[in-house]
């Protein structure tokens, strides 16, 4: 019996989605711990693409359960429409396979208004580069404890009154930055309507889960975004507005600390991030645009394109100590075929003095220089690799270098984007 915990360990888009997908034929149930829509994560099955956003991954595998958490902010009007789309390309979902913490704040048509417009008068050098689909905002509400929950959609007395509160908060910002006033009673005429497609898949989650641990079922935990977005330990404010380490998992869901049993970290074989904020390996060269082409570095959920860099081993290294990283497991290693040669981010160069880790500071952030060491590239390929004999001399090299600078083993590797293209070394399941 053992429940595992799957994070990004760099700025998002890992390749989580693959290796939640992969990993949850040996799971009973897959949960959603934190984050929204914002997350996008794509699986490639026989050729067959599935693109997610607010649906754990593991809802393509049928006799599954999926959950959705508390930490989790929700958009009901897009949760129902990636259902149906969903639906469309042939997966059941039902509620006896899915299943919405009671306790989940939603998002509102408010909540994205308020994140687009901020972001539109935002002055050059603090735009976040959000993902506009109000995450930040339904986060404010949920800590200013002005949050729709679920539950309350279930009583109109209380649908409306929290509507109203609400809006006391909302009316008068929207009013500053110049958004038309809500109308109030269509808002709630909607959550009226969307309540009752949500309303048979909520559930005292934290009450299910806690029981089926019980009962030895084994629990998938799927984060999204990456340590490096963290609210608390990533690049802020160039962050995600939720906590993004795997210390949320138990919270996220309603369980204890001791429900976690192995923490997969997801690696890229090298960095890229999206919107705004920091970036010591960041490549504005031949290199970069090599990774992003190879890697098809484009956002799931805005279609941005994404920057990308050298694999920084200082940075893996401090989001595998902030979220307890058992293994990890290295993805798009296929994507650097063909480097004649590799560069690692071993620490940074700050204002001459050396750094072997990202500092605080957003102004010393933006100003730490890389310290590469250098390794001979494959030419050989690596892509739909299923096994580590089939892996190029100088590819394990690299591997072997890479847990030894971020101080952690390899527990998966992954060489394209299809399921099975995965090779597995240590089974978190059974570690
Ligand atoms: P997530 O947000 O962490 O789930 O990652 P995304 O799905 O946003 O981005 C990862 C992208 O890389 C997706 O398009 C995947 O299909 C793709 N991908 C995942 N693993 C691999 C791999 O090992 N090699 C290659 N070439 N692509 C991969
Ligand atoms: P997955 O789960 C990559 C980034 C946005 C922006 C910052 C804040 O696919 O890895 P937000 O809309 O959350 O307020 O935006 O966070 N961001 C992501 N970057 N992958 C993600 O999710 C992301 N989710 C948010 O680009 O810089
Ligand atoms: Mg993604």
């Amino acid at each position: 019996m053992a429940n595992v915990v799957v994070v990004g360990a760099q700025w998002g888009d890992e390749g989580k989605g693959k290796i939640v997908d992969w990993l949850s034929e040996r799971a009973d149930i897959i949960a959603r711990f934190q984050g929204g829509h914002n997350a996008g994560h794509t699986l490639v099955i026989d050729g067959k693409v599935y693109k997610l956003n607010a649906l754990p991954s593991g809802v393509v595998r049928g006799g599954k359960l999926s959950v959705i958490g508390n930490g989790v902010v929700l958009d009901p009007w897009h949760l129902i429409k990636e259902i149906e789309s969903i639906r469309g390309q042939g997966v059941e979902i039902s509620p006896e396979s899915l299943m919405i913490a009671e306790n989940t704040p939603l998002i509102l048509p408010i909540h994205g208004e308020l994140d687009r417009a901020r972001e539109e008068i935002a002055s050059k050098g603090t735009k976040i580069g959000t993902t506009g689909r109000g995450i930040g905002p339904a986060y404010e509400d949920k800590v200013g404890r002005r949050s729709v929950r679920v539950a309350d959609l279930a009583d109109d007395a209380t649908l409306e009154a929290r509507v109203d509160r609400a809006l006391q908060h909302h009316d008068p910002l929207r009013k500053g930055l110049g958004i038309e006033a809500i109308d109030r009673d269509a808002l709630v005429a909607q959550l009226k309507e969307i309540a009752k497609e949500i309303l048979p898949y909520a559930a005292p989650v934290w009450k299910v889960l806690n029981e089926k641990r019980k009962a030895g079922k084994r629990i998938l935990f799927e984060g999204a975004q990456g340590a490096l977005l963290d609210i608390d330990f990533g690049t802020y404010p160039f962050v995600t507005s939720s906590n993004v380490i795997a210390g949320q998992a138990a919270t996220g869901v309603g369980m204890g600390p001791g429900a976690i049993d192995y923490v997969l970290g997801i690696v890229k074989a090298y960095t890229t991030r999206v919107g705004e904020g920091p970036f010591p390996t960041e490549l504005d060269d031949e290199d970069g645009l090599r990774l992003g082409t190879r890697g098809h570095e484009f956002g799931t959920v805005t279609g941005r394109k994404r920057r990308c860099g050298w694999f920084d081993a200082a940075l893996v290294r401090q989001t595998c100590a902030t979220s307890g990283v058992t293994g990890i497991s290295f993805t798009k290693l296929d994507v650097l075929d063909g480097f004649e040669t590799l560069k690692i981010c071993v620490g940074y160069d700050l204002d001459g003095k050396a750094l072997d880790y990202l500092p605080t500071a957003a102004d010393e952030q933006a100003r730490c220089k890389p310290i590469y060491e250098e390794m001979p590239g494959w030419s050989e390929t690596t892509e739909g690799a299923r096994s580590w004999n089939d892996l190029p001399a100088n590819a394990i090299k690299y591997i072997k270098r890479v847990e030894e600078l971020i101080e952690c083993p390899v527990a998966m590797l992954s060489t394209s984007p299809e399921r099975e293209d995965t090779i597995l070394v240590t089974d978190p399941f059974e570690d």
